[in-house]
């Protein structure tokens, strides 16, 4: 669809007529907070652990969950746009002041735009994309839990995986392995699913979440615990975990190929189930 319809502040409009002031401090100081939803078969994947996630980050940054339904509106863009695999975004930003000024008002109403994005639709026979991927050190801030708009490291780091010729950096701090730049990272060594805490270091990832869940109901140890980028390189598998990636193995990382350089058994295991 050339102009989508989008929801801008309670008001359904055409993509190209969604305006908002200069002086919103999104585009000012990134000061938002933004989600996004996978839609499959025209449904939404774990809508409540998302809104769950948008309550932990506004919570943390002082923004007030918006009095609308959110859920309510993407169901209807989705609906507008005869979307069946879909993405849908949320961004809620602390809204447009009078000046420019770091500390906000406490009356400022918060900006809420929603808008639902085609997705081809998931070739669930096909199992997980292989891809490759580089390291590079995380230069991120220290609340990652927050899924904040602040996202110049993550484009910076993604824009040289690109060069590269790969789908996806690896983030780590001294050598220890954090996430990838939009998706969590997940490796298996001795049939143990390895990944990152979910503490201030990552972003909680939902897909991550439901990962461990379904391991864990199919008797595969999970262990939350960091490992370092030497651990991943002597993984069996690596893996990625996000919301549009959906599971995706990791058959080379800086050129170096992952156990035989195939996506690995577990990682399409848990790509099936996960569409179960
Ligand atoms: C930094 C980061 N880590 C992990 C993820 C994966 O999270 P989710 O599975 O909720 O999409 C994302 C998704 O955008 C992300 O930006």
């Amino acid at each position: 669809m050339d102009d989508p319809t989008v929801y801008l502040n309670g008001t359904f409009l055409p993509l190209s007529q969604a305006k908002v002031s200069v002086l919103d401090r999104g585009f000012l100081f990134g000061d938002g907070i933004y989600e996004v939803l996978f839609y499959h078969r025209g449904k939404p994947i774990a809508a409540a652990d998302h809104i769950a996630r948008l309550k932990h980050s506004l919570n943390e940054v002082g923004i007030a969950y918006p009095d609308v339904d959110l859920l309510a509106i993407s169901n209807e863009l989705i609906a507008k746009q005869q979307l069946s695999d879909a993405k849908v975004y949320w961004q809620i930003t602390r809204g447009a002041e009078a000046v420019r000024y770091h500390v906000p008002k406490p009356d400022t109403k918060p900006t809420i735009f929603i808008m639902a994005e085609y997705e081809k639709p998931v070739d669930i026979d096909a199992g997980p994309a292989a891809v490759k991927a580089i390291t590079l050190p995380d230069l991120r801030w220290h609340r990652c839990d927050i899924k904040s708009l602040l996202l110049l490291p993550n484009c910076m780091a993604k824009m040289q995986a690109k060069q590269a010729g790969c789908a996806e950096a690896i983030l780590h701090r001294d050598g220890v392995v954090t996430e990838g730049t939009s998706t969590s990272l997940l490796i298996v060594k001795d049939g143990k699913l390895v990944t990152h805490p979910a503490n201030h270091w990552i972003l909680g990832g939902i897909t991550r979440l439901n990962l461990i869940a379904i391991a864990k109901e199919h008797d595969i140890d999970v262990c939350e615990a960091t490992f370092t980028v030497e651990d991943m390189m002597a993984a069996d598998e690596v893996m990625l975990g996000g919301t549009t990636t959906l599971v995706a193995g990791v058959t080379h990382v800086d050129n170096t190929p992952i156990n035989d350089g195939q996506v690995g058994p577990i990682t399409r295991q848990l790509f099936q189930w996960y569409f179960a």
